[in-house]
């Protein structure tokens, strides 16, 4: 883990109320899919845990796709190119990239952005990879040509059915009897839990509350699913965990 003051490369709007941002940072050689940076935003306390997109290790740059919630990541909109930001990272497990026949890749909102690089180093040793995304309408949608540039075969669902699928994620999956070897899942829990019932295999990975994000405070904890008495730090032994590891 690296702390690093970080410099904005580009920060600009891609769809409702949602920001990318590609940073420029030596802590993109030390990334992997599915990980994710504590960003300090000028007059909070507190870090912010956004997921890491994509990076690129050879020019030493990554980037966040970012929805603006609060008062922290809107004042994340503000940030300018040339413009600097302490960034703690990379932090986390990462979704392991193993050879499979098949992959499906699950993403709900804020849950989408650690999926691209996944799939793109999944497409890499040569897996089939499908992606279901789901956002809130047609305007909160993002990245679905980026995927499909990638060579993923991309669904789409929306809960108001303004684009894609009327419905969640989950809907596409039962209409369209989506299938794969592993899944690969980053949303909320009621998406997760669902995915639990149709997978055995793949890795989940859970959206928590946090404060340190480097394991120290226990604000993010959550049970093992057999051992009660055994407990998860979702920033430091997560977010990404097996699917059947993690009781919620
Ligand atoms: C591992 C991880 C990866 C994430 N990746 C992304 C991402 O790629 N893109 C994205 O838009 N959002 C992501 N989030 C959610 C993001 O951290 C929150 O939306 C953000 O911290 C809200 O900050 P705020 O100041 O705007 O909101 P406020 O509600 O004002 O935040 C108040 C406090 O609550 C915390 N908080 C609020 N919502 C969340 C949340 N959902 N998860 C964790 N802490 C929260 C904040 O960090 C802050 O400390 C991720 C969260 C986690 C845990
Ligand atoms: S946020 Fe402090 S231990 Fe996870």
């Amino acid at each position: 883990m690296i702390i690093e003051q970080v410099q904005v490369i580009s920060n600009q709007q891609i769809a409702d109320a949602t920001y990318e941002m590609v940073l420029k940072a030596e802590m993109a050689t030390k990334m992997k899919p599915g990980q994710f940076v504590n960003l300090k935003v000028e007059g909070f306390l507190l870090r912010r845990p956004i997921s890491i997109c994509q990076y690129d290790q050879f020019n030493h740059t990554f980037t966040i796709i970012y929805k603006v919630v609060g008062d922290g990541t809107q004042k994340l909109t503000t940030l300018k190119v040339g413009d600097f930001l302490d960034c703690m990272g990379p932090l986390g497990s990462h979704f392991p990239i193993e050879a499979q026949t098949t992959a499906l890749l699950v993403g709900g909102g804020v849950g989408v952005p650690p999926l691209y690089e996944t799939a793109k180093q999944l497409l890499a040793v040569g897996t089939q990879v499908q992606v279901v995304l789901g956002f809130a309408d047609a305007q909160a949608a993002f990245y679905i040509d980026e995927f499909e540039q990638l060579g993923a075969t991309v669904y789409v669902a929306t809960d108001n059915g303004t684009l894609g699928t009327h419905g969640r994620v989950t809907n596409v999956i039962a209409e369209q009897q989506l299938t794969a070897e592993y899944v690969y899942a980053c949303g909320p829990e009621a998406m997760l839990r669902v995915l639990e019932t149709r997978f055995e295999k793949g890795y989940l990975s859970f959206e928590a509350r946090m404060a340190c994000g480097i394991g120290a405070c226990m604000a993010c904890v959550c049970k093992d699913r057999e051992d009660t008495d055994l407990y998860y730090r979702i920033c430091k032994e997560g977010p990404v965990f097996p699917v059947g590891k993690v009781g919620f």
